[in-house]
């Protein structure tokens, strides 16, 4: 069924494009952003410099706001703490661009001249190039103002990382009479300056729990007079795998890591009152995302009373949605991607990742796609893992990031393109059960 509908949808995108012909220069964009690339680079090592966790990203908004400022470009602030929505152009259509602002609560191991400044934080997801690069757009854009026909919304989100900054900035009504919305990631896993991205679910659905098993304490030689809590944590902990393995379908994505299991600092000759578990849960399809979620609490509750145990779990809230692209935004992704930096860098993923993100909460509200944009690359170190604290990024591709915002946002705004809405909707729907 999904290959069914692609095909077909994919030549209804193809005949309304080409009915409206190719006006955008993406040449003249991508040299324009090349002519930026020192001041891009500038504010991300300005920026990676004071890396700042989800919600306190107080010295970053205003870092974005002061350079806002000196583009004299308009924004609106506070949205979400610290989030900032600037907007270039007037009128209809409306196209946002987004990136995230903060950082990760990890050291950095790293010997760089713009290092952290701040002990214990980094920007080992790349955010601070995301902010960096849609400054970049913005600036292009904010040149080509005049002859603009709509508004471009460049939204600067806060917490990313777990507190669901982009649900916050949704639920204020930041995408209201916006048609489309757009967002990048660099992308280790990819080679420098390839774009790649797909139709339908490209993210997972992600959530954490944590869960404390309370037993009874007692003499390590003498458990029949206790009630043992490490024993219901081992179960809960083999309990857990067959939701995957055996209540999943196969073609389906889901996983869950049990990542932490402790008994705290006790002594080794003592059972201990209460264990601690805690860890991750994912699925691609939303549905048998949340009855993982249910039957998660269900077993873990039934195998703790096998041995006696009690056990309250709580679970990371809001829960990420999966991220599933836009048929047709993807469509104009590709176009924008093989524009800019030809054919063979631009790469459609055959699979999803089980990584998340809130942009889901974005691309559920208004048709969207998330891009990655590869930054893998020997020759300057940055083979490390999203979330290490030996991340590090290949500056060089960051006017690319900045010349396909721009390029997006022209698609909409040039007067180029009169997105049939009607057409946008029903792809969501089709490919989104599908696909799930
Ligand atoms: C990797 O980095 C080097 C040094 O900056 C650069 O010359 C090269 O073009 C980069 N590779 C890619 C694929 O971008
Ligand atoms: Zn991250
Ligand atoms: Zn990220």
């Amino acid at each position: 069924m999904a290959a069914w509908y692609y095909i077909v949808l994919t030549s209804i995108v193809t005949i309304i494009q080409s009915s409206y012909g190719t006006s955008i220069d993406y040449s003249r964009i991508l040299d324009s952003a090349k002519g930026l690339q020192d001041w891009i680079v500038t504010i991300r090592r300005d920026l990676h410099k004071i890396p700042e966790v989800g919600f306190e990203e107080l010295k970053t908004s205003q870092y974005v706001r002061d350079t806002l400022a000196s583009l004299e470009i308009d924004f609106k602030h506070p949205v979400a703490k610290t989030g900032i929505v600037g907007s270039i152009g007037s009128g209809e259509p409306v196209v946002a661009l987004r990136a995230d602002m903060d950082a990760l609560p990890i050291q950095e191991d790293v010997e760089l001249p713009y290092k952290s400044t701040h002990a214990g934080n980094m920007h080992a997801c790349g955010h601070d190039a995301h902010t960096a690069m849609l400054l970049g757009a913005a600036r292009l854009l904010k040149e080509m103002e005049g002859s603009l026909s709509g508004t471009v919304l460049l939204i600067f989100q806060p917490a990313e990382e777990g507190l669901a900054g982009a649900k916050h900035m949704v639920d204020l009504g930041t995408l209201n009479g916006v048609t489309a919305v757009h967002g990048l990631h660099v992308w280790p896993g990819l080679h420098s300056g390839v774009f790649a991205s797909r139709a339908g679910t490209i993210m997972a659905a992600s959530t954490r729990f944590h869960a404390v098993v309370r037993g009874q304490g007692g003499h390590g030689g003498m458990p029949h007079l206790a009630r043992d809590p490490v024993i219901a944590a081992a179960a809960i902990v083999h309990a857990l795998q067959p939701l995957v393995s055996r209540e999943t379908d196969p073609l389906d994505g889901a996983v869950i890591s049990v990542t932490r299991l402790s008994t705290g600092e006790g002594a080794t000759n003592v059972i201990p009152d209460t264990v601690e578990v805690g860890g991750s849960l994912r699925g691609l399809s939303e549905q048998h995302f949340y009855r993982l979620i249910e039957r998660a609490t269900e077993v873990m509750t039934k195998a703790a009373d096998m041995h006696g145990c009690t056990v309250e779990v709580t679970w990371r809230d809001p829960p990420y949605i999966p991220t599933v692209n836009n048929l047709e935004m993807v469509s104009f992704v590709e176009e924008a991607a093989k524009g800019l930096v030809g054919e063979d860098r631009w790469q459609h993923l055959a699979v999803p990742t089980m990584a998340a993100e809130d942009f889901g909460f974005m691309a559920y509200a208004v048709p969207g796609a998330f891009t990655f944009l590869g930054i893998h690359n020997e020759s300057v170190g940055s083979v490390h893992g999203l979330h290490t604290p030996r991340f590090q990024l290949d500056e060089s591709v960051l006017h690319l990031g900045s010349a396909l915002h721009a390029a997006l946002a022209l698609q909409f705004v040039s007067g180029r393109t009169q997105v049939d809405m009607d057409t946008v909707q029903s792809t969501l729907r089709d490919l989104g059960n599908d696909e799930l």
